[in-house]
């Protein structure tokens, strides 16, 4: 049985009150189109092909290759978005599944599912139907016995109909030429005036075609039109996320208090600690300790780092790297294996060398520091003179001391020295000490001698 597939994500999702059409609204890191797509990947499809039109071109920017977008123009309804669809096909294939591009948590096994059970049944239309408790604004499921004789929606149900807890999910597989005969003749003649899909089950039940219903768990039938129903399958999708990665061997201590994208990879033997927020290409070594509170978007944290107190974008932190309490890596920060940045440290665009160490209150920034050199308390790059940025290079087994500005471009050769507070103007040379600060002076009896003059202008 050939199969096309026909996804709906023309409509502009007015109740999300949003600028952004509803369908490119992100869960764990997907779009909610996005994940349709993914679930309907398990079928063996000739053609998949997205209905796109409010918002058409940023919707298809979106599309996965090989996945075809038809516009719908303007949006009259669900089932004349299944015809313009089907406008799309050069050859009808035997059956056509529709899936709705608002119901993220759709998986890809209901799906097969459903296709087995049009297969087995022979039947012209097979419905994905859920039983939920609030029901409200989906299609209610009219059955007569085993039969489903039609699909009201809300708008035009009476209130017995309104009761009835089964409803549409707006998955669907139909046999194509019957689904091309029904939607000839559909109507806009309902509450919303335009042409529902739902009416092809009505039209298909009276020529006797046969019509059925499969109902799955209802958690997979939440459709998002609301940023309440956004939240809801969000909370599911991270639930399920976070389930597969506790099976497949990573500790957490609340499991409920991570926020993890699907795009993220966490190893087995990682561990995590309550509000952490992986996202984008974020990766998780073995045995690494992630959190509290650390947000990493595109970040490597290799194999038995630690990261605490942490924001991390677009950085690599190395195997046994510490990181934080309360630091900063910014796009580019390369933390080689069992370097340091420690508390009050911001870096960017720059690499912390195997075994280096940047322990308190510094600002790294375009710099290159090699391996087991260490960064003082309150040391910084001075990196920007105000037109350009410029480069720092720091070399292997450096002690730069606390409090010591370094004025890019400048070079710190290997085993040198800066004395504290120095501001290092010039390049230093291999092991030398390179110092700038004037000589101290004491000032003996100094506290007396003030104390006497204070008295003598009260008199
Ligand atoms: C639809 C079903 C309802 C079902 C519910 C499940 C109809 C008439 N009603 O209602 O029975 O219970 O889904 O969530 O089909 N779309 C287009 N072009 C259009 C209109 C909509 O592509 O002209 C797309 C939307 O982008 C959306 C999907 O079709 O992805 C469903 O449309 P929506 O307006 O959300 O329908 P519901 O009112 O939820
Ligand atoms: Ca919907």
């Amino acid at each position: 049985m050939s199969v096309g597939v026909i996804v709906l994500a023309a409509g502009k999702g007015t109740r999300m009150r949003s600028e952004t059409a509803k369908v490119l609204h992100e869960a764990c890191g997907r779009t909610l189109l996005a994940w349709v797509l993914r679930a309907a990947e398990h079928v063996d499809a000739e053609r998949a092909v997205v209905v796109v039109g409010h918002q058409a071109e940023a919707v298809a920017a979106t599309l996965p290759r090989g996945t075809d977008s038809v516009i719908q123009e303007p949006q009259n309804g669900t089932g004349h978005a299944v015809r313009v669809a089907l406008d799309g096909f050069d050859v009808l294939p035997e059956s056509i599944l529709v899936l709705p591009g608002d119901m993220p948590l759709i998986t890809g096994e209901a799906v097969s599912d459903l296709i087995d059970h049009h297969r087995a049944t022979g039947a012209s239309a097979t419905i994905m139907s859920v039983e939920l408790d609030d029901q409200a604004g989906y299609g209610r499921i009219v059955r007569e016995g085993d039969v489903v004789s039609r699909i009201v929606e809300e708008g035009d149900a009476t209130d017995a109909e309104k009761s009835i807890g089964e409803v549409n999910t707006s998955v669907y597989v139909f046999r194509a030429e019957a689904l091309v005969e029904a939607l000839d003749q559909i109507t806009t003649d309902n509450a919303q005036a335009e042409y529902y899909l739902t009416d092809v089950i009505e039209i298909l039940d009276a020529r006797g075609l046969g019509v059925t219903a499969m109902t799955v768990a209802s958690e997979l039938g939440i459709g998002v039109n609301t940023h309440a129903q956004l939240a809801e399958v969000s909370g599911v999708l991270r639930r399920r996320i976070v389930e597969d990665l506790l099976d497949s061997g990573v500790w957490m201590l609340d499991p409920a208090r991570v926020y993890i994208d699907a795009s993220v990879t966490v190893e087995p033997t990682a561990r995590l600690y309550p509000e952490v927020y992986l996202t984008g290409s974020t990766t998780i070594g073995a045995r690494a300790s992630v959190g509290p509170n650390v947000e990493a978007r595109n970040t490597v944290i290799g194999a038995g780092a630690v990261v605490k107190q942490a924001v991390t974008v677009d950085a690599t932190i190395g195997a046994d790297a510490l990181v934080g309490p309360f630091a900063y890596l910014r796009p580019g920060a390369v933390l080689e294996d069992g370097s340091k940045v420690g508390t009050y440290v911001e870096v960017k665009g720059s690499t912390v060398g195997a075994g280096s160490k940047v322990p308190h209150l510094s600002y790294v920034g375009d710099t290159t520091i090699g391996k087991n050199t260490n960064i003082g308390a309150g040391t910084i790059t001075v990196n920007y003179d105000g037109y350009a940025k410029h480069k720092t290079t720091i070399g292997d087994r450096v002690r730069i001391g606390s409090d010591t500005m370094l004025v890019a471009p400048v070079s710190i050769g290997d085993d040198a020295v800066t004395g504290a507070g120095s501001v290092i103007t010039h390049d230093v040379p291999d092991g030398a000490l390179g110092v700038s600060r004037d000589p101290q002076r004491n000032i003996d009896g100094y506290a007396e001698k003030r104390r006497k003059r204070a008295e003598r202008e009260q008199d």
